[in-house]
């Protein structure tokens, strides 16, 4: 062992420990202590390669493998110690390892580095997080899919600008969430297949003179193979970035429906009421009952999108190969991790148990002149009008409606034939909001039968 109070595992060259800051802002054990399971998991591959290799004596694979077992055990039942001093998970395990094996624990750093074992370790626990991803879009999709299936034919306003636009329905607008979902599924599925590639045996930056055996190591830790370039295996977090990214654009999408939930309750609209289980009240409005839940994904979502900003920030720039920026590149990507699974998991809780308020959608369709484009289009298609005059008759007919206080259907024969005389009573066949979303069949169009066909195929691409 090297001098008494410098690191007993890199201290040789040292003859005075750090200040006492110095080993505090050094120190990541406290954030990627996370990373324990992945750390053991890449040391028992490394230890059993370099044995199979005859890298290192057999009994001292065989003593290192159990002494991680019980390290596993010990971190298992209590946790993994936080000692300043020994920097980081790696650092921990190693030392602990020594004091349970003695010198044999010396010899599980052959022909690594902590460079090529954190970036192992984080891979490892970023392409897992990938996949819990994926799981928890899919429970949120079939929430979606149970819902929108329920609601193929309710009929609520559809909205540009906030105003009623045309009528659509409830289950169409479900289904809008889901595509997003799905693409969101996609990038971590896409970014995990990316990802899988071994970065261990990389050593600290330009690989080793050791015979080792990288494939057997990936393949051990179920990569699909080892990284191509030292160099690039121990200085690229690309694969965290693309993890927040999906991250990002996953927590924009939902802070938009947190948002339409947010509106939907409100009073004025009264589209949908949230369960008791997912309200709140107020500590001095008796009556109130607010959608806090929702409030905190819309805000929360913002979170990835900084999560990004601060690796990327810390990445831009950064000479090769490795520098020690990249131990600040954990917390924003465990932030990003737990907010995630804790919107998602919140927001399928909410679409579960929402209650539409289909009375009020429906009115709320009919208002605003939302059938005005399916008059337009009647001209078209019943009275060869081109859409453009169409369009400015169907604008009279919206204007005279307002001054009379009275929606289109509210227009007598004469006011219709007064305004052209292309406008018969039949037209009345189009103006009600069950005939507009019927009538709306092309493909991704809002139709009930149209909504059914994409809950299939959705269902059938789960
Ligand atoms: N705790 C470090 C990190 O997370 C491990 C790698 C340290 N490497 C080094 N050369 N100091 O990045």
């Amino acid at each position: 062992m090297s001098s008494s109070s410098s690191n007993p595992l890199w201290g040789g060259r040292f003859s005075a420990g750090p200040d006492a800051v110095m080993a505090e802002i050094n120190a990541s054990i406290g954030t990627d202590k996370r990373l324990w399971r992945q750390d053991l998991a890449g040391s028992r591959a490394h230890v059993t390669m370099l044995g199979a290799q005859s890298i290192i004596p057999a009994d001292d694979v065989a003593a290192i493998l159990a002494g991680l077992a019980t390290i596993e055990a010990e971190y298992e039942a209590d946790g993994v110690p936080e000692v300043i001093a020994l920097e980081d998970i790696h650092m921990t395990v190693e030392t602990r390892l020594k004091e349970l094996i003695g010198p044999a624990a010396g010899r599980l750093h052959t022909a690594r580095s902590r460079n090529d074992q954190v970036a192992t370790d984080f891979r490892l626990w970023v392409r897992q997080a990938c996949i819990e991803a994926e799981a928890a879009l899919t429970a949120f999709i079939e929430a979606l899919l149970v819902r929108a299936e329920e609601h193929a034919d309710t009929i609520l306003p559809g909205f540009t600008h906030l105003q009623i636009a045309q009528p659509v329905t409830l289950g169409h607008h479900l289904m809008a969430y889901v595509e997003m979902a799905l693409r969101d599924r996609s990038r971590f599925a896409d970014a995990g297949r990316r990802m899988d590639e071994c970065p261990l045996g990389a050593a600290a930056l330009a690989g080793t003179g050791f015979p080792i055996d990288r494939h057997a190591t990936a393949a051990a830790l179920g990569f699909a193979r080892p990284t191509a370039n030292s160099l690039d295996s121990v200085s690229d977090r690309d694969f965290a970035l693309e993890y927040m990214s999906a991250c990002a654009l996953a927590g924009l999408h939902l802070s938009r429906m947190a948002e339409e939930i947010i509106i939907w309750a409100s009073q004025p609209y009264g589209f949908v009421t949230l369960p008791d289980a997912w309200s709140t009240g107020s500590s001095i409005m008796p009556q109130k009952r607010n959608p806090d839940a929702a409030e905190l994904v819309r805000a929360k979502s913002g979170l990835f999108l900084a999560a990004f900003q601060r690796l990327a920030i810390i990445m831009k720039g950064l000479p090769l190969a490795y520098s020690k920026d990249m131990q600040d590149d954990k917390r924003p990507v465990f932030n990003a991790h737990d907010t995630l699974s804790l919107c998602l998991t919140a927001m399928t809780g909410m679409v579960e148990t929402l209650t539409f308020n289909k009375a009020r959608m429906r009115a709320a369709a009919a208002s605003g002149f939302s059938t005005a484009t399916d008059l337009a289009d009647w001209l078209v298609r019943e009275a060869g009008v081109p859409f453009r005059d169409a369009h400015d008759i169907t604008g009279r007919a919206v204007r005279m409606a307002e001054a009379k206080g009275t929606d289109l259907d509210g227009l007598s024969d004469a006011d219709l034939a007064g305004i052209d005389a292309r406008l018969t009573p039949a037209v009345r066949n189009v103006l009600s909001v069950e005939a507009s979303v019927a009538s709306r069949t092309s493909f991704g169009g809002t139709a009930p039968a149209n909504v059914r066909a994409a809950i299939a195929a959705v269902r059938g691409r789960l």
